[in-house]
């Protein structure tokens, strides 16, 4: 039996203030007996404000992304080592924006999750089409090449303590959600890829769906057999909303 988990991804977005409101307003309704696992990713500059305050609870913290180096002349960038210094258990990696405005590519995406690991982090893999590639037919080639290129720069045994999350392209902050059957479509080729190099790895991952879920659609997108739980980003900036979805997950 796969853990469901739901994660939160703050994306750019808070003050000292609101993260306060925000974290605290989690805590406060968060189910603590609940079958889902929790998980909130801040932006980098508050995750000690986050930590102080997660510590002895079940909320995880993790980061929105990480460097492909441990140290060094990196200027502005984050790796999984502070990020792991700081209480993190998780990290996205390869969100959509950072691939579409950073231009993050299949190959870099796969560093930065053997970095990730390699700091004791568990990788959020995510994937997705934009709606060009789901028009054309090619949503199943292009999550392919994005998961391929992680087994074999990282090995396949690496997918067993990793997450995956599918995000269409198409379907982030705009409102518009994949159906439950859209979704699972994808899910199922996914775990079908993995099960193609390890049965036993495709069978325990976990793959979350991403993409405009809030409480309203949330319980309906969990339902679908391979739908282990949502990345979050609008919805979960706010407690109330985000604390519904949690439910919806349990
Ligand atoms: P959204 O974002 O929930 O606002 O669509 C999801 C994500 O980008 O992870």
């Amino acid at each position: 039996m796969r853990k469901s988990l739901v994660a939160g991804n703050w994306k750019m977005n808070g003050s000292r203030s609101s993260v306060d409101r925000l974290t605290g307003g989690i805590l406060s309704g968060l189910d603590t007996g609940a079958a889902a696992e929790v998980l909130v990713c801040p932006p980098h500059a508050y995750l000690s404000q986050v930590a102080a305050m997660v510590d002895g609870s079940a909320l995880m913290l993790g980061g929105q992304d990480l460097s492909e180096h441990e140290s060094g002349a990196h200027t502005g960038e984050v790796s999984g080592v502070m990020l792991a210094d700081h209480g993190c258990t998780h990290v996205i990696v390869g969100h959509s924006e950072r691939r579409a405005l950073l231009g993050e590519d299949n190959e870099l995406v796969a560093r930065k999750f053997i970095a990730a690991q390699k700091s004791g982090l568990t990788p959020v893999l995510c994937v997705g089409e934009t709606l060009d590639e789901r028009r054309q037919g090619v949503t199943i080639d292009v999550i392919s090449r994005q998961v391929e290129a992680v087994v074999t720069a990282a090995r396949i045994a690496a997918l067993g303590s990793a997450v995956v999350a599918y995000e269409p392209v198409w379907a982030i902050g705009t409102g518009e959600t994949a159906t439950p059957e859209q979704a699972q479509e994808v899910h199922d080729a996914i775990r079908s890829l993995v099960a193609t190099h390890d049965a036993k790895i495709a069978a325990d991952l976990r793959i979350l769906y991403g993409g405009s879920v809030k409480g309203a659609n949330a319980r309906e997108l969990f339902s679908m057999p391979d739908i282990d739980g949502g990345l979050i980003g609008g919805a979960s900036l706010d407690a109330e909303e985000f604390l519904t979805i949690c439910a919806a997950a349990a």
